[in-house]
């Protein structure tokens, strides 16, 4: 069902790795009619590898710069539904970017939550080879700052990603009637 709500910004996912950024991201574009971009899959297809290749194969730092890059081209196209990588809102400039053309919204869950859903895949460098509980409850307390300036937040930890899509739809809805 394509719902009402007037979407006349980019919908910015954020968040850490393995909160359902992707998966809801594409049934908030679904509900809203609206096109998806994964941030990720974006920078890939830009360098022609994957992200743990990139990584790899030209540093993290590298990685870092097609993602701005990727985002503020995304952010300029007409208004879609972005879900971005764990660690593009940390980034000053992105951040800045968003803030001033789109609407941001942190999908939040528990640790334990994000380890049960991050061991289903292992194409993540940055828990290569490392416990993810201990990488994960690190980034979270470094990078909750960052993460708190989006102007929506929703809790992501215990319900499914329908109960997720449902809690955006309702921010959405409240800030447009505000508006
Ligand atoms: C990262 C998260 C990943 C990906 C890269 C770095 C991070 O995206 O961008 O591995 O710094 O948290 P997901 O959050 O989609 O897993």
């Amino acid at each position: 069902m394509t719902r009402t709500l007037e979407t006349d910004r980019p919908i910015v996912l954020i968040g850490l790795m393995g909160v359902g950024k992707t998966t809801v991201g594409r049934r908030l574009a679904k509900a809203l009619g609206l096109k998806f971009r994964d941030a990720d899959e974006e920078v890939e297809r830009a360098a022609g590898r994957s992200v743990s290749e990139i990584f790899d194969d030209f540093g993290e730092a590298a990685f870092r710069d097609g993602e701005r890059k990727v985002i503020a081209r995304l952010l300029d196209e007409p208004p879609m539904v972005i879900a971005l990588g764990g660690g593009a809102f940390v980034d000053p400039e992105t951040r800045a970017r968003i803030k001033e053309k789109g609407v941001s919204v942190w999908l939040q869950a528990d640790v334990d939550t994000l380890v049960k859903r991050v061991s289903r895949r292992d194409t993540r460098p940055l828990l290569r080879d490392q416990d993810p509980h201990s990488v994960l409850q690190r980034l979270l307390e470094a990078r909750t700052p960052a993460y708190a300036e989006a102007d929506i937040h929703v809790d992501a930890s215990a319900g499914s990603h329908q109960t997720t899509l449902d809690l955006i739809m309702q921010a959405l809805e409240a800030r447009e009637a505000e508006a």
